[in-house]
C-alpha cells in the first residue's frame, strides 16, 4: 500500500467540474462559479504562484472538515489561511506583532505565509487545535480573484493526497484527487513551483519553519534576527512546524538524492546508474539541462528541470510527477545548494526521498 492511498479514504464519490481561466482570471463566470461552491461549503483546487490549493471557506468547519477527507490528512496537521489583501489579516488574527506589518508591506501579495496569533472567527480545526494561524496572501491573480468573490478567507493546503507530490498545475490535481473534490479552476502551471516560505512570528526571534519561495536572505534584509529552518525537525525534540514530516512530497518510485553538485554529483549518479542497470533495473533522473548529456548514456530516463534555480524549482514536482508515471525503477537526482531558492528545493529533494541526503 502506499503512503497515499490509505484506506480511511472514502472512495471518488461524485464528478469534478473543471474551470479553465486566464492567468488574469477570466471569464469572470468561472470565478463567480467556483466562488459559489465555496461559498457553499464546496471544495475547489485553484492555482497560485506556489502550488495549487485545494480551498474551502475558512470560516466553516464542515467545509475545512471535507479538505481534511479529500487528501487524507491528519487533523494534526494544520492549513494555511488565504486572504485577498493584506489589509485583511486582521479579519483571521488577533495581537498581531509589529513585524507582522512590516513583512506584509514587503513580500504580500507572494509566497510568504505568516504564523500569527488565531482570529475569533477561524475555526480551531483550521488550526489543528492550536492558538496560531498561517495566513499569506497568494500572488497569483486568479486565486485572489476567486478569495475575493468568495468573500470569506480559504483555508488552502496543496492540492495531492497526504504526502504525495505537491501540484503544480490543474493535470496534477485531477490525478489525485478527481472525483474527490467539487471544481478544479485550471489557471495554467504554477510559477514558482514549491510551497510558500511559512514564518513563525508567535516566538522571538522569528523563526523559519519551512523553507519556500520568499528566501531567507530576502527576509533578514527586512527582520535580520530571523532564524532559519532548524535542521531537522526531529532534532531538539518536538516538532516546530506540525506538517513537517520528514517523508514528504514523495513519489511513488525509490528516490536518491546525492548531497553534491558538479562532477562530484554526476560521478555518483552514473556509478548507481551503472550498479542499477547491471541489477536489471530502468533508471531516471533529475537533472539541469545543461547535466543531461553527461549522463544520457547510463540512464533510460531523463527530465531536464531547466537552467538556473528559478527553473528547477518551477519544474521540480512536474518533473518528480513525470518519471513517477514513466515506469522506472529508481529516480536519481542530486541537491543544488542551500542559497536562496535552493535551500527549499533542497528541502523538498530531501524529504521526496525520504528524510534523506545521500552522501557523496
Ligand atoms: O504555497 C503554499 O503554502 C501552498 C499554497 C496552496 O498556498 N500551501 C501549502 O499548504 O503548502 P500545506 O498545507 O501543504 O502546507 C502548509 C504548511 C504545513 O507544513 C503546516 O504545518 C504549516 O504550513 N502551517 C500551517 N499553519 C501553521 C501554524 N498555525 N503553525 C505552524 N505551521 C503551520
Ligand atoms: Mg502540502
Amino acid at each position: 500500500m502506499t503512503p497515499v492511498d490509505q484506506p480511511n479514504n472514502p472512495t471518488p464519490s461524485h464528478a469534478t467540474i473543471v474551470l479553465t481561466v486566464t492567468a488574469d482570471g477570466e471569464p469572470a463566470s468561472s470565478i463567480e462559479q467556483a466562488a459559489a461552491i465555496l461559498r457553499a461549503g464546496g471544495l475547489v483546487a485553484f492555482p497560485t504562484e506556489t502550488v495549487y490549493g485545494l480551498g474551502a471557506d475558512a470560516t466553516n468547519p464542515a467545509a475545512v472538515e471535507r479538505i481534511f477527507r479529500a487528501k487524507g490528512r491528519p487533523h494534526s496537521d494544520p492549513l494555511i489561511v488565504h486572504i485577498a489583501e493584506p489589509e485583511d489579516l486582521p479579519r483571521v488574527a488577533r495581537d498581531l506583532p509589529a513585524t507582522a506589518q512590516a513583512l506584509a508591506a514587503r513580500f504580500w501579495p507572494g509566497p510568504l505565509t505568516l504564523v500569527v496569533p488565531r482570529g475569533a472567527h477561524i475555526p480551531a480545526l483550521v488550526a489543528a487545535g492550536g492558538d496560531t494561524v498561517g495566513v499569506r496572501v497568494p500572488a497569483s491573480q486568479v486565486a485572489r480573484a476567486l478569495i475575493r468573490a468568495a468573500g470569506v478567507p480559504v483555508a488552502a493546503p496543496s492540492a495531492n493526497r497526504f504526502m504525495h507530490t505537491s501540484p503544480t498545475a490543474a493535470a496534477h490535481v485531477l490525478a489525485d484527487l478527481d472525483g474527490r473534490i467539487d471544481c478544479v479552476l485550471d489557471g495554467g502551471p504554477s510559477a514558482v513551483g514549491v510551497e510558500s516560505t511559512v514564518l513563525d512570528l508567535t516566538e522571538s526571534p522569528p523563526r523559519v519553519l519551512r523553507p519556500g519561495g520568499v528566501t531567507l536572505e530576502a527576509l533578514r534584509a527586512v527582520l535580520p534576527d530571523v532564524e532559519g529552518p532548524a535542521p531537522s525537525p526531529t532534532t531538539g525534540g518536538v516538532a516546530r512546524a506540525p506538517g513537517q514530516l520528514e517523508r514528504h512530497y514523495a513519489p511513488h518510485t525509490r528516490l536518491i538524492v546525492f548531497d553534491a553538485q558538479g562532477s562530484p554529483a554526476l560521478d555518483a549518479m552514473r556509478a548507481t546508474a551503472k550498479a542499477a542497470h547491471q541489477a536489471g533495473e530502468r533508471v531516471g533522473a533529475l537533472l539541469a539541462t545543461g547535466e543531461a548529456g553527461a549522463l544520457r548514456d547510463v540512464l533510460d530516463v531523463i527530465e531536464p528541470l531547466g537552467e538556473g534555480i528559478e527553473d528547477i524549482s518551477r519544474h521540480l514536482y512536474a518533473g518528480l510527477r513525470t518519471l513517477d508515471a514513466a515506469g522506472v525503477d529508481v529516480i536519481l537526482s542530486h541537491t543544488f545548494g542551500t542559497d536562496g531558492l535552493a535551500l527549499a528545493v533542497t528541502d523538498r529533494l530531501r524529504r521526496a526521498a525520504g528524510g534523506m541526503l545521500t552522501a557523496v
